[in-house]
């Protein structure tokens, strides 16, 4: 057996005291509403580091409920709807200011995917008809009244990508795994510059997981490991694959159960949260429908009770096995957020029944459960308190700097629908704040204090940070340092979601009202893909106030 370093052993028992201890007050978190309409329904959503959250749809639902700017229209032949469209089918919302603005779309996003390039801008890439080779950039820009809009890059993939699934790599790039009826993966930008077949690698297990016709392996789940290599589950199993020599190096066992978890099944899954100078790193998949649901559901109209168990695996382990854990609920199309605490993983949205597609959801569960992954087992889940909105086929949830987690969407119609059907067409925005946002916490909510005027904070892997705060009471159980990556959520698949937690000293007193504490960042872009971060002091399980950007490379 391996002996675990002090450092370890010590940041362990930080951590479960952590998590046995700051939550005895539950108040299960609270909802509120942020906008009754955005204009369009956020079926796809990304925050960018000016904290606006770009959110989209797909161009051929019909018109939306909000108009392009300045009596602008969108001409397109090949669009399947409407030819001349005057409505939105994006908006950039701001988080600080709760406004929004519309953004012009050029070609169909349905069921597209996307990261963040280290720069900064959201690298968004296929959907479908005349959207499906396209890649899509779209920049940060802070300017009042906001200018930056939607750019294309037209057959900027060498082939089709319709629910695929991207990653951010440890050299920048994004790689595209798979997408219906795509059994192989590429990259973007392209390393020799060219277009076209040669361009893509093809990858077996894609054809291996495939269901017929159900498929059951779009929007693979995708995860860098932290060895550098590419995490991928689809269906009901996972390979670890070296994408830059194109060999499988590990093959997961199947998931006990064998039930699909991806698309249209769509349970949903994170990377666990990486501990400083660790060598092991977990996923946790969550939810999805037993196999043959969609079937059951789009030919006989019957409407299968969704899974309820999420699998987790340690996959650094040379021989890893699933652990199987019970959820309180069933659910399919449920959303999975890594909380900033590091201690939580919230599941929101979805359905107990039926399946993703449309007009196949039943019984939504407008019910969060956290999955305290640091409990033991059985101790792990705990129902939180209960949205107002369902949040069925094409909802999404994204974490914001301030901790609350921005929750819309939901339209599981092929165009808007308002009245008339059983679960019409969302475009409200709505907010669900955590537990450790409540009044109770307020004492242990620490504000981290800027210093000179740099808002975004540059750093070099594994150099030190130094973060001054404030704070009314220091937490016995220890004080950490969290990173978070923003993530692309749709189709309940958070993409590039990441948290890790920084190696960290005591808090130090300073001036008299202050603390100082000093983090390393981590040592690589294997931990961390260059780019930009939310960084969190949490004091007692609680983050502080607002977190901060900081780049990293
Ligand atoms: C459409 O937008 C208007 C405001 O522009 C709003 O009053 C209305 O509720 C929206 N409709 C829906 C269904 O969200
Ligand atoms: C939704 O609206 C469209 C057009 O307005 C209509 O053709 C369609 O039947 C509606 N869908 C449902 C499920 O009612």
């Amino acid at each position: 057996m391996k002996t675990p370093s002090l450092d370890l052993l010590i940041f362990i028992i930080i951590i479960l005291s952590l998590a046995g201890g700051s939550h005895a007050a539950a108040s299960g978190g609270a909802w509120q509403l942020l906008q009754r309409s955005t204009g369009v329904s956020a079926m796809h959503m990304q925050l960018l580091h000016n904290d606006r959250v770009i959110i989209f749809d797909r161009t051929d639902f019909g018109p939306s409920n909000i108009s392009l700017p300045g009596g602008k229209c969108r001409h397109d032949d090949r669009d399947t709807v409407l030819k001349v469209d005057c409505t939105a089918h994006s908006v950039e919302y701001d988080v600080v200011g709760n406004t929004f603005r519309p953004l012009m779309i050029l070609t169909d996003t349905w069921c597209s995917s996307g990261t963040v390039h280290p720069d900064g801008y959201l690298v968004q890439t296929g959907g479908f008809n005349d959207g499906d080779t396209a890649v899509r950039t779209i920049q940060p820009c802070t300017d009042v009244g906001g200018s930056c809009d939607w750019s294309e890059i037209p057959n900027g993939l060498a082939v089709r990508r319709w629910y695929a699934s991207n990653q951010i790599l440890p050299d920048g790039r994004a790689i595209i795994v798979g997408g219906r009826r795509q059994f192989n993966y590429e990259f973007y930008p392209k390393s020799n510059g060219a277009a076209g077949g040669a361009n893509y690698i093809p990858l077996r297990f894609l054809v291996e997981t495939r269901d017929n016709p159900e498929e059951n392996n779009l929007y693979p789940f995708t995860h860098l490991n932290i060895d550098g290599n590419l995490f991928i589950f689809a269906n009901n199993r996972a390979i670890l694959l070296n994408y830059k020599t194109n060999t499988v190096v590990r093959t997961y066992p199947p998931m006990p159960g064998g039930d699909p978890r991806n698309y249209p099944s769509t349970g949903s899954s994170v990377l666990l949260p990486i501990r400083p100078h660790s060598k092991e790193a977990e996923v946790l998949v969550c939810g999805g429908a037993p196999k043959g649901s969609f079937d059951k559901a789009s030919k006989y109209g019957t409407f299968v009770a969704a899974l309820d168990t999420c699998g987790r695996i340690r996959i650094t382990d040379e021989s890893p096995s699933w652990a199987m854990e019970t959820m309180p609920t069933s659910r399919t199309m449920g959303d999975m957020v890594l909380l900033p605490s590091g201690l939580e993983v919230l599941i929101v949205n979805g359905v107990a029944s039926g399946t993703a597609g449309w007009e196949l959801g039943r019984n939504p569960v407008v019910t969060p459960v956290v999955y305290r992954h640091f409990n033991p087992a059985g101790r792990r889940f705990a129902v939180q308190a209960a949205a107002s909105r369902p949040r069925l086929y094409h909802s999404s949830a994204v974490l914001v700097r301030d901790g609350r987690v921005l929750v819309g969407g939901s339209n599981p119609h092929v165009y808007y629908n308002f009245s008339g059907v059983e679960y019409p067409t969302d475009l409200s925005l709505e907010a669900y704040s955590p537990e450790y946002l409540g009044e109770e916490y307020s004492e242990l909510r620490a504000r981290l204090i800027i210093l000179g005027d740099e808002v975004i904070m540059y750093l070099k892997y594994a150099s030190s940070v130094r973060l001054r705060f404030s704070v009314r009471e220091l937490s016995k159980s220890g004080v950490s340092v969290t990173m978070v990556a923003p993530a692309f959520a749709t189709h309940s698949f958070s993409m590039n979601q990441r948290l890790l937690f920084l190696e960290s000293g005591r808090p130090a007193p300073v001036d008299g009202n202050y603390y100082e504490i000093v983090a390393v960042a981590p040592e690589s872009g294997l931990l961390a893909p260059p780019g930009y971060y939310m960084m969190f002091l949490v004091n007692g399980g609680v983050p502080c106030e607002e977190g901060i950007w900081v780049h990293i490379q």
